[in-house]
Order: structure tokens, then sequence, then C-alpha cells
């Protein structure tokens, strides 16, 4: 990917996790640049919307891994996760088949994103920053966010 936006994401979105925020504004950067590169391009950009994909995974493990670390009742925002990775895999299935236009479906999972910031990740980042909550991950299990601690 050549050019790669930086600092998408709005203060508003905010989780106030230095981890958290910052893959947020990764996933956002990787959409917008995977927009801009659907314009230039005639095909999709199908290797950036599979890498979209792995990020989503690796970087919901590692809100997996906060909350377990914390303890904290995880079962509706790990189910809202699996839902998200059902989805995008089958729109990667529907991308690559002409079934999916990729615009309207990123316009959708940015609104899905945002939504799930708000709803959910919002609540694990007001929960890591009580006393005793999880400021940085000591041995991420999955993918490489680990360059994200802070
Ligand atoms: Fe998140
Ligand atoms: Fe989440």
């Amino acid at each position: 990917m050549e050019h790669k936006p930086q600092g998408m994401l709005p203060l508003e979105l905010m989780v106030n996790h230095p981890t958290l925020d910052a893959k947020h504004d990764d996933i956002f950067c990787r959409i917008e640049a995977i927009k801009e590169s659907s314009l230039a391009a005639e095909t999709p950009p199908g290797d950036e919307v599979l890498a979209l994909v792995s990020c989503f995974a690796r970087h919901f493990a590692t809100e997996d891994e906060l909350a377990r670390e914390l303890g904290m009742e995880f079962s509706a925002h790990a189910r809202e996760h699996a839902q998200a990775l059902h989805l995008l895999d089958k729109a990667c299935a529907d991308l690559k088949s002409g079934r999916l236009d990729l615009r309207p479906f990123l316009r959708y999972l940015e609104y899905w994103f945002e939504h799930h910031i708000n709803e959910f990740d919002k609540p694990l980042g007001r929960r890591l920053a009580r006393p005793g909550g999880v400021r940085n991950l000591r041995a991420p299990r999955v993918g490489s966010d680990a360059g994200l601690t802070a």
C-alpha cells in the first residue's frame, strides 16, 4: 500500500487506552486507504481487504485478552466480534465473486465500527482506566498488536 493516511480517529471515538486507540486509528486509516485504492484501480483491492480482516481479527483478540486479564464479563462484546468476523468473511467472498460493491460496504463497515466503539469498546476502555486496569499488554497471544503497546 503506497499511501496510508494517518490520524483518522475522531476525538469523540477515543477510548483513552493507548493500545486500543492506536489500533482503532490504524483500522480507520486502512479503510480510508482501501477507499482510495478502489478509486484508482479497476479491480477491488482484495489483498488490502483481506489484510483489514486480519487486522480486525487480531484487534478483537487483543481486546479479548485485555478483558480476560481484568476478569471482565465480555460475552456480549465477544459475540459482537464473532458476528463481525463472520460478516467480514462473507463480505470477502462476495467481493471476490462480484456480488458486493466495495464502497457501500466500506461505508457500512465504518458505521458499524463507530457504533461498536461507542457501545462496546468505550466501556472496556473505562474499565481498563480504573486502578488495577491493564494499560499495556504483557504478551499478546495473537498477531502484531504488540508494536502498538504504549
Ligand atoms: Fe476495538
Ligand atoms: Fe471491541
